[in-house]
This record gives structure tokens, sequence and C-alpha cells, in this order.
């Protein structure tokens, strides 16, 4: 019996438009998906980040080399795969948690920005502020890829301003020996550079259940975002944000989070240091804190910070009950 050369992968948005391909055996699934003209979300695009992450839901695929921890056994025993690294070997289909739209739009022209102002707020971490000439739209949570003009160096990083505004503001960690770290350690207001459409998947959702937001260092930006643009709209819900931070040199925004706490109806906050917290912080992981919540079990979890904070919550939301489905997370890989 002859075996089949080509199989069908069937591509599933969430604005339930689908996708068939026909596949060579063998292909990358990126691949595939370009050549039907598809731009599929992809960040470091070698299975160590997660912003890819799409769920099987029939069929099978192989994946290659990828971050055990941003993919544990448990999420592909759920179905979870990472497409950057799928190569299709068999019929599948696959659920993408983003519109057709964002798949299927051609990635505008680059958007110029100039730097207003960059300015260090607490250990590691700068302030980047830039102009960009229209107001950017996007949803709170989201990030763009953010170039230096003349420099090969791109680089994600979430926004912690509103939507609908023309300045955008950033906090990045400086990574010792990192590239963009490096660009940025230098950069100067009046400095150019280019960001990509917002993308992401992580952004907050319009819905009544109680949140819980768990930041680990800049993880915070995000939420600032999600904070910022709560603050404007009518309470509807309990939201509990859990931030942590290596020492306290090394939180940021705090006044304006407790400027935050007071206007948002059902804001609480609390603080979780790793070497010398002060008194009313805990002393160790934000996640250490999931467990004493009294947690609804329609709570939707958000997480965002590095990759070993982002599973740790991810472990404490499943043992508090409540479901892996209901956990949203960002990778700051
Ligand atoms: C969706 C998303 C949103 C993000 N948002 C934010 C944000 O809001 N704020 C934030 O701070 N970060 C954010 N990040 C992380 C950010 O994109 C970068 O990964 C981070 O800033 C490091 O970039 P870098 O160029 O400075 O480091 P890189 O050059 O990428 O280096 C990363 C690591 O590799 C090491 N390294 C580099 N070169 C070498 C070498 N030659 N040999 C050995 N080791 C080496 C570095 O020391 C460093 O530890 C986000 C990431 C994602 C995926
Ligand atoms: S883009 Fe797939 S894991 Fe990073």
């Amino acid at each position: 019996m002859m075996l089949p050369s080509t199989v069908p992968v069937t591509l599933l948005f969430a604005d339930g438009v689908s996708q068939r391909l026909t596949v060579p055996i063998g292909t990358m699934l990126i691949e595939a998906a370009t050549g039907a003209g598809l731009t599929l979300l992809t960040d470091c695009a070698n299975g160590k980040c997660g912003t890819c992450t799409a769920q099987l839901v029939s069929g099978s695929v192989d994946l290659e080399d990828f971050d055990s921890a941003v993919l544990t056994d448990a999420d592909r025993a759920g179905g979870a795969v990472l497409p950057c690294v799928c190569r299709v070997t068999a019929a599948c289909a696959m659920e993408f948690p983003y519109d057709s739209s964002e798949a299927m739009s051609e990635e505008p022209p680059p958007l110029p920005a100039t730097v207003t102002a960059v300015e260090q707020v607490a250990t590691e971490i700068m302030r980047l502020e830039l102009q960009v000439s229209d107001d950017v739209i996007f949803e709170p949570g989201q990030y763009v890829r953010i170039r230096p003009v003349g420099s090969k160096i791109s680089r994600s990083y979430s926004m912690a301003n509103v939507p609908g505004v023309n300045r955008l503001e950033f906090f990045i960690r400086l990574v010792p020996g990192g590239e963009f770290s490096q660009w940025l350690g230098a950069a100067r207001a009046g400095d150019l550079l280019e960001l990509s459409t917002p993308h992401g998947s992580f952004f907050l959702r319009d819905e009544d259940r109680p949140r819980l937001f768990v930041a680990g260092g800049t993880g915070i930006a995000p939420f600032l975002s999600m904070l910022r643009a709560m603050a404007s709209q009518p309470p509807k819900q309990r939201t509990t944000l859990l931030i942590g931070a290596r020492t306290p040199g090394h939180l940021l925004a705090m006044k304006e989070l407790s400027e935050l706490r007071a206007k948002i109806t059902g804001l609480a906050i609390e603080v979780a240091i790793e070497q010398g917290a002060e008194t009313g912080c805990h002393t160790g992981y934000a996640t250490d804190l999931i467990h004493s919540l009294d947690l609804d079990s329609a709570t939707r979890v958000y997480l965002c910070g590095p990759p070993p904070m982002v599973e740790a919550g991810r472990k404490a939301a499943e043992s508090a009950g409540l479901k892996r489905a209901d956990v949203l997370c960002e990778r700051f890989t």
C-alpha cells in the first residue's frame, strides 16, 4: 500500500474561521502556513517562550527541540503544542487562541518611534518611553517587537500604557550580556526605533469572573496597562494582584499601584520579596501566596514573568483547584 505524501492540516481560529492546508509530510507547520499566506503568532521561533502555544484537537505532530519548562509533560498530555517546532507527520487539527484576522493580515510596515525618555526606575530596571505618530490601538496586556534603527536586534516588550495613545511606556530589565539591554543602557532621547504591530493572546478578558494577576519583576508591565484601563471602567469583579521582586529595590511603580488600588473597587495587592522583605511583605515568591488566597473556582489567572515563576504559578493555581484552561501565561524569555 502506498503511504500518502501529503496530509490535511486544519487550523481553527478563535473567531470560528478554519483553514485547511494540504501539507507534504515532514514539512514544518510554520513553513506550510506561511506558504498558504498565514502568519502564525511566534516570538522566539525555537520552542523557548510559549508565545505560539496552540491546542491539538485531533491527529498528531512531531515536536522538535523545545524547553520542557515551557511545554510540560502535563501540557503535552492535555494536547498543547508549540507550532514553531511542529513537524507535520500525520493529518491533524489545531486550535489557535486568536482570530484568523491576526494570522491572515499581512504584517504592516514597521511603525517609526522616537525615544522621549529613558531612565532607571528600580534596581536593574529601565523605563523606556516612546513617541509614535498615531495612537496605537491594542488590548491591554499585548506586546510589540522593538528594533533600534540600524540594528538587527529585535525584542518583544509589553506595553504598560493604556491603549489608544501615542506615547508608549515600557519597563525593561537590564539582562547582563543581553543585546537589547546593552542598547538600552546607552539609549538617549531622540534615538529612533521601529515597532511591530501589537501582538499576543495575553490580554485582559472582558468578563465578570474574579481575576488573579501574578507578576514577577518587569512582568508587572502588562498588568499596569490592564489596571490603568480598569481604573476608567466601572468595577465588575474582585481582582488580586500578587507582585514578586528579588529585593525591595527591584519593585517598580508602587506609588501608582497604591493609587490604582484606591481607584479600583475590589482590587487587592500583595507583595513578595525574595531577599530583605519589609514589614507587610511576604518573604519568598509571589506564587507562594496563591495557596493562601480564598480563590473562587471561576477565577481567571494571568501569570507574567520569568518562565520558572510562570510554571510555579500554574502549578499553584491547579493545586488551588483552578482549571488549566483558565490560566493565561506570558513568559519573558
Ligand atoms: C511576549 C514577550 C513580552 C516581553 N515583555 C518584556 C517586558 O515588558 N519587559 C522585559 O524586561 N522583558 C520582556 N520580555 C523579554 C525580552 O523580550 C527580552 O528577552 C529580554 O529583554 C532580553 O533581551 P536582551 O536582548 O537584552 O538579551 P539577549 O541578548 O536575548 O540575551 C538573553 C540571555 O542570553 C545571554 N546571552 C546573550 N548572548 C550570549 C552569548 N553570546 N553567550 C552566552 N549567553 C549569552 C544573556 O546574558 C542573557 O542572559 C518579553 C518577552 C516576550 C516573549
Ligand atoms: S514562538 Fe514557539 S515557543 Fe516561542
